[in-house]
C-alpha cells in the first residue's frame, strides 16, 4: 500500500504532486491535478506581479485543494504578496531556495502546512528545525533552478536524516510511475514533478515550447546562469538554472561576465524571442526527465497514468 503521510496532512489520494512552476502552474493547472487526486501548487515564483497572482488564485476556485509555492528568497522582499496568499488560505505552501523561517512562521500561524523544497541533508535538517511540515529533496536532474546533489543518492540521505519526523517527496528526473515507485523504495513518501507537468495542456507555456519537451532527450539539458542574468534575476550564486541546450545557453552559459556587458542589446532581443515563441534563442525550462515526456496531455491524465503505472510496478516486483 502506498504511504499515507503526506497525503494524510494535505488531504488528497495520490502522493503526486505538481511543482509550483513559477509563471507555468497557473490556478487552472494546480486545479486540474487536484481533481484528479493529486496535489497541485500554483507558482508564485518571483510574486513581482500582484495581479497575476491575484487572477491564478481566483482560476484555482477552491483554495483548499490547491497550495502555492515561493522563491523563498525573493517572496522575502514582498511580504504584502505573501500576506495576500496566506489570507486566501491555500492548503500549503512550499518554500524553496532560501531561509524559511519567517514564511513558514507565518504560515503555521495561520494553519497552514509547510511544504519546504531542499537540495542537501543540512538544508533538510534546517527546514525541519524551522517548521517544515514536508521536505522535497530535490537533485540536480530537475528542471529549473537546483543544486549539484543527485536524486538517488539525496532522497535516501534526506529520509535518514529527517524522515522520522516529517514526510519525504522526492523531485528531479521523475516524470513516470517508475519514479514513483522507486521514490517509494527509497523511503519516500511521494514525489514532486515539474518537467512532466510541464508538458500538461493546462501549463502557462508556449506551445512550441511544449513540443520541444516532447522531441527532445534528458541528455539535452544543461544547468547554467545565463538564462537567470538575460531576464534580470539576481540569484544566489549556489543556484543554477536547468534548461534544454540552444543558441542561447551553447553561447552564454559559462560567460556570464561578458554577458553582463553586452545585457542593453541582448535583453531585449531575448525578450522578443521568448514573445514570439522562438525557443532556439529562449529558454524551455526542463529538466532530464525530458527524456521522459513523449506527449501533451491534460494534468489529470498525467495524475492518473502515473498512479497507476505505480500500482503496476509495485504489483509486478510483489510476485517475483
Ligand atoms: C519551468 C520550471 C519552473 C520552476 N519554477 C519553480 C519555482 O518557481 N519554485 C520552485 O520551488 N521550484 C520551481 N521549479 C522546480 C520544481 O519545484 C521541481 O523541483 C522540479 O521541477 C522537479 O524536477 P523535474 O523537473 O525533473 O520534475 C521549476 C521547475 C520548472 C521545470
Amino acid at each position: 500500500m502506498a504511504p499515507r503521510r503526506f497525503t494524510d496532512i494535505v488531504h488528497c489520494r495520490h502522493p503526486i504532486v505538481a511543482a509550483p512552476m513559477g509563471a507555468v502552474s497557473g490556478g487552472r493547472l494546480a486545479a486540474a491535478v487536484s481533481a484528479a487526486g493529486g496535489f497541485g501548487l500554483v507558482g508564485g515564483g518571483y510574486t513581482r506581479d500582484r495581479a497575476w497572482l491575484e487572477r491564478e488564485l481566483d482560476l484555482a476556485r477552491d483554495m483548499a485543494k490547491v497550495g502555492v509555492g515561493f522563491i523563498t528568497w525573493s517572496a522575502a522582499a514582498q511580504p504584502d504578496h505573501v500576506d495576500l496568499v496566506l489570507e486566501r488560505r491555500p492548503k500549503a505552501i512550499m518554500l524553496s531556495f532560501g531561509d524559511p523561517a519567517p514564511i513558514a512562521a507565518k504560515a503555521q500561524r495561520a494553519g497552514i502546512a509547510v511544504i519546504c523544497q531542499v537540495q542537501t541533508v543540512a538544508m533538510a535538517r534546517d527546514a525541519v528545525s524551522k517548521g517544515a511540515d514536508v521536505i522535497v529533496a530535490q537533485g540536480t536532474e530537475a528542471g529549473g533552478h537546483g543544486a549539484a546533489c543527485a536524486t538517488l543518492p539525496l532522497v535516501p540521505a534526506v529520509v535518514d536524516a529527517v524522515g522520522d519526523k516529517v514526510p519525504v517527496l522526492a523531485a528531479g528526473g521523475i516524470a513516470d510511475g517508475r519514479g514513483l515507485a522507486a521514490a517509494w523504495a527509497l523511503g519516500a513518501d511521494g514525489v514532486l514533478l515539474g518537467t512532466r507537468f510541464y508538458a500538461a495542456d493546462e501549463a502557462l507555456v508556449h506551445p512550441a515550447a511544449k513540443q520541444k519537451v516532447v522531441t527532445e532527450d534528458g541528455a539535452a539539458t544543461v544547468r547554467g546562469s545565463a538564462v537567470d542574468l538575460i531576464r534580470g534575476y539576481h540569484w544566489p550564486a549556489s543556484f543554477t538554472i536547468r534548461t534544454l541546450v540552444n543558441d542561447f545557453v551553447q553561447r552564454w552559459n559559462g560567460r556570464e561576465d561578458d554577458l553582463a556587458r553586452e545585457l542593453a542589446t541582448e535583453m531585449p532581443r531575448y525578450a522578443a524571442a521568448a514573445e514570439a515563441g522562438d525557443f532556439d534563442h529562449a529558454a524551455v525550462i526542463v529538466g532530464e526527465a525530458a527524456g521522459l515526456v513523449h506527449d501533451v496531455l491534460p494534468a489529470g491524465d498525467i495524475v492518473r497514468r502515473i498512479a497507476q503505472e505505480a500500482a503496476d510496478v509495485v504489483a509486478r516486483l510483489a510476485v517475483r
